[in-house]
């Protein structure tokens, strides 16, 4: 196991991949394709910490707060207890100030790196946040543009998240959902920590898949693992766990 300090994740199955959780203060990447359940995974992350006493921020930058709570609420319809920990701020879901409204802001100035970093410090004070979700970086990508200074920005991020001493989620898009054809961006050799879903087509239906990439810090099991999102959250099918 080692001696690393972990956050556990709740989610059924993969702190068992995890051995244990995420590594405390590790900031990690979860990639997957379109509705792969990147948003959704990384929402139960919070909503069993909370469970636990453990506050967090859910910053959505594709979403606004009501369309989030809205999702999950119906995807995870056996989560009695979401509006509670939400009202009582132990899950904060804010999408922040004009610099983190990526999606209406047209003049670019807004985007300066270092209002986007203030705003999710901010975000990160109000209550104590323990872990961060930041769903997504894709969106940061879009407005930075593929260029040196989004990766200078997000590597500026990372590190004043990690000087705050919180756990982070970040969620992206993966270039491939096929795990054979992909081809590794910046991001995952930014982060700590790589999650990646995919969605493994077959002639008929795609299976659904994740897979630990690395945890800095950390042993994990290397295993690609069959999921499935049910009413009572994710289901990780771990036989293959060595
Ligand atoms: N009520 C439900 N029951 C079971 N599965 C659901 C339900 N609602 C949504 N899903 C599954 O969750 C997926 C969406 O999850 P989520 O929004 O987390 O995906 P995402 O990876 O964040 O997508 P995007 O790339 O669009 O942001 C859907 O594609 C569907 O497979
Ligand atoms: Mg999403």
């Amino acid at each position: 196991m080692g001696d690393v300090e972990k956050i556990p994740t709740g989610v059924d199955g993969l702190d068992d991949m995890l051995y244990g959780g995420i590594p405390i203060n590790n900031q990690m990447l979860v990639a997957g394709g379109p509705g792969a359940g990147k948003t959704l995974l990384t929402f139960e992350i919070l909503y069993r910490n909370a469970k636990r006493g453990v506050p967090s921020v859910f910053i959505p930058l594709e979403e606004d707060t009501p369309m989030v709570l809205r999702n999950v609420k119906e995807a995870f319809s056996e989560f009695d207890d979401l509006d509670d920990l939400v009202k009582s701020n132990m899950i904060e879901i804010d999408g922040g100030g004009p610099a983190l409204k990526v999606k209406e802001v047209t003049d670019s100035e807004l985007y300066s790196f270092g209002n986007i970093v203030s705003e999710i410090e901010s975000l990160v004070k109000q209550n104590n946040s323990k872990i961060v979700v930041i769903d997504s970086v894709s969106m940061l990508k879009l407005v930075l543009g593929e260029t040196s200074l989004y990766r200078k920005s997000m590597m500026g991020l990372i590190s004043t998240l990690r000087r705050l001493n919180v756990t982070s989620l970040f969620t992206s898009e993966l270039p491939s959902t096929e795990r054979e054809s992909l081809i590794f961006s910046p991001e995952f050799f930014m982060f700590d920590g790589v999650l990646n879903m995919y969605q493994i087509g077959e002639r008929d239906k795609r299976n659904t898949m994740l897979e630990i990439v690395k945890t800095r810090g950390s042993n994990h099991s290397k295993a690609l693992t069959p999921y499935d999102i049910t009413p009572s959250g994710f289901k990780l099918t771990t036989a293959k766990i060595e």
